[in-house]
């Protein structure tokens, strides 16, 4: 028995999605902890593609319970939407596979508008939100002002909040933003039949884990966004406001760190970032472009440009220091075939000062620039591969050249988008403990 937290460890869209999916097939339970909608994991399974923002990556395997923890927010009307299509596909959500925990905040029409109104509002110095209302609603949560999926099952209890919640921020929307208000009864009917379609599902998601924990089944903890997009530890304010690093696994979903027993980072072969901040590595060349456009890097829940640039090794590192990685799953490396010369960001140039880490201050951090390691490419298509020592010579140095900076071992290596365009190094559910 294993219980494996999985972390992206840069500014989101690693692979999270496809290396869940991957995992899946050791695990018993599938457990998202934080963030909401604003998360597109894309899995590839015989051929189709799947984009899921807020149900768990491992749905597509029969026989596992896929978990929505208190940390996640939840848009209900994304919920169903993904429950719909997934049912198109034949996949039917019941509460044998599929459960939400109570404690959950649901975005409300108001922290849209909210979000919206307040990167309007920014203009240039905008950090590029998804939108989806996500901020807004972590902010409620945290003023003790929340809906949680238990009041939607109430029609006093909704009713209640609903009222005294517009009476704020209708005010804003008005004479702040200069916005429509909106308008409670509406609000209230709508909600409660999502409450009546999620009914069955809402459980105490903690009480659920742990009695899997005491049946000894394996538990595989999504991580959502990335480690610099964490509301303390990223490139603050340029980030999302929940933390995603792996301590969230257990405060996401109501499970002790005593249960943890790997955690695994997943890193992609080159960097990217969607959305306003520092990006030390970015390439604004050819050789961006080309990332972006080999890797499709579109981002798969706005769509939006992602912008590209080389590894960046004092991003990794960070990374394993605040997540206490014990696995990395490298991704995206078939990208990088073709390339005659490969940089990787070794530390920072800060005006007279070399640095190893990230500096704390945004100002300090978009001075930096990268000091790059330079290391042979290679022109094989790898995506065929499926075994290390297969690898072309310059492959195999690069990455062992990743293990040997972040100084954690190589769990997984993805070659290409499909579940089995993968090389497993090291099974996180097999590693003794
Ligand atoms: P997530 O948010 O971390 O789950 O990542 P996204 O799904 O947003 O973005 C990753 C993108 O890369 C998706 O389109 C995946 O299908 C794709 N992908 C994942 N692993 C690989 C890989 O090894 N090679 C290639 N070429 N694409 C990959
Ligand atoms: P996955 O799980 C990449 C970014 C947004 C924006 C910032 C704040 O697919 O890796 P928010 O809407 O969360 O308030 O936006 O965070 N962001 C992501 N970037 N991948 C994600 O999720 C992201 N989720 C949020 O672009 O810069
Ligand atoms: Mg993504």
């Amino acid at each position: 028995m294993a219980n494996v937290v999985i972390i992206g460890t840069q500014w989101g869209d690693e692979g999270k999605g496809k290396i869940v999916d991957l995992l899946t097939e050791k695990a018993d339970y599938v457990v998202r902890f934080q963030g909401g909608n604003n998360a597109g994991h894309t899995l590839v399974v015989q051929g189709r593609k799947f984009i899921f923002h807020l149900i768990p990556s491992g749905i597509l395997h029969s026989g596992k319970v896929c978990a929505i923890g208190n940390g996640v927010v939840v848009d209900p009307a994304v919920l169903i939407e993904e429950m719909d299509h997934l049912l198109e596909h034949g996949i039917l959500l019941s509460p044998d596979n599929f459960i939400i925990s109570r404690y959950a905040h649901i975005i409300m029409p108001y922290h849209r508008a909210l979000d919206l109104a307040r990167e309007n509002r920014k203009g240039k110095a905008k950090i590029g939100t998804t939108g989806r209302g996500i901020g807004p609603c972590y902010e409620d949560k945290v003023a003790r002002n929340g809906v949680r999926v238990h009041d939607l099952l109430d029609r006093k209890a909704l009713m209640n909040k609903l009222e005294s919640n517009l009476e704020e921020k209708n005010f804003l929307l008005q004479h702040f933003f200069n916005e429509q208000p909106l308008d409670a009864h509406s609000i209230l009917d709508e909600y409660l039949a999502y409450g009546e379609r999620l009914a069955p599902f809402a459980e105490n998601v903690s009480q659920c884990l742990q009695a899997a924990v005491e049946q000894k089944r394996n538990l595989l903890f999504e991580g959502a966004q990335g480690t610099h997009l964490d509301i303390d530890h990223g490139t603050y304010p340029f980030v999302t406001s929940s933390n995603t690093v792996a301590g969230n696994a257990c405060c996401g979903s109501g499970v002790g760190p005593s249960r943890i027993d790997q955690v695994v980072g997943v890193v992609k072969a080159y960097t990217t970032r969607v959305g306003g901040g520092p990006f030390a590595s970015e390439l604004l060349d050819e050789t961006g472009e080309r990332l972006q456009r080999i890797g499709g890097e579109f981002g798969a829940t706005t769509g939006r440009p992602r912008r590209c640039g080389w590894l960046d090794m004092v991003v990794v590192r960070n990374a394993v220091r605040l997540n206490g990685l014990s696995g990395l799953a490298v991704t995206k490396l078939d990208v990088l075939s073709g390339l005659p010369t490969l940089k990787i960001a070794v530390g920072y140039q800060c005006g007279a000062q070399q640095l190893d880490a990230i500096p704390p201050e945004i100002h300090a951090l978009e001075c930096c620039q990268p000091i790059y390691e330079e290391l042979p490419g290679w022109e094989e298509d790898i995506q065929n591969i499926r075994r290390f020592s297969d690898l072309p010579g310059n492959t195999q140095r690069y990455l062992k050249r990743i293990e040997e900076i972040a100084g954690v071992p190589l769990s997984i290596v993805s070659v290409g988008p499909a579940r089995d365009e993968t090389i497993v190094v090291r099974h996180p559910f097999d590693v003794n403990i």
